[in-house]
């Protein structure tokens, strides 16, 4: 390679920063996918932030409802540990970070960590409210994602918002 090319192969390495999402040509405006991945990082704050919640009742839970309770939380924080890495994959293709720490989560969540081990119903109750809240957050990204024709957030944000509801449902049965 003469070293005219591989000067210019060098400047335009130095030229695609993928931090900010330069670059990247989908058919989607820098500032459309910036507002929803903007979004999708409040969803994911909310789903990790209800994963870890819903880990520590499984760990913490007591009384005569043990075994259901224990086992049932267990299925459910298994699912949100597969669907956080679907939401910050698809901030990534989108061309942005996608937040990663807990300092991070604690200012972009909406849901409220627990300072102590809550009895086990209201452990249930707390777990309606996250599922709640997110499928809140799912929803509020749902118009970002539509106006830029964006069907693979839309596609996410529908099955994760399928989820959220179903799963407060049946949390919220046992209540009855
Ligand atoms: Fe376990």
């Amino acid at each position: 390679m003469s070293k005219e090319k591989s000067k210019t192969r060098a400047a335009k390495a130095a030229k695609a920063p993928a931090a900010d999402g330069a670059g990247i040509d989908i058919g989607i405006s820098k500032s459309d996918r910036e507002a929803i991945a903007s979004g999708l990082s409040r969803l994911l704050a909310d789903e990790y932030t209800l994963y870890l919640k819903t880990h520590n009742f499984h760990w913490n839970v007591t009384g005569p409802m043990f075994n259901t309770l224990h086992l049932m939380f267990e299925g459910q924080y298994t699912e949100a540990a597969l669907a956080v890495d679907l939401v910050a994959e698809r901030i990534r293709a989108l061309g942005f970070p996608a937040p990663g720490t807990y300092s991070q989560y604690a200012k972009l969540s909406s849901i409220e960590e627990d300072e102590s081990v809550p009895p086990a119903l209201d452990m249930v109750k707390k777990l309606v409210k996250g599922h709640e809240a997110c499928a809140r957050t799912a929803r509020s990204v749902f118009p970002l994602a539509e106006k830029a024709s964006d069907e693979p957030t839309a596609d996410l944000l529908t099955q994760r918002l399928q989820l959220h509801e179903k799963t407060a449902w049946m949390l919220r049965s046992l209540l009855e």
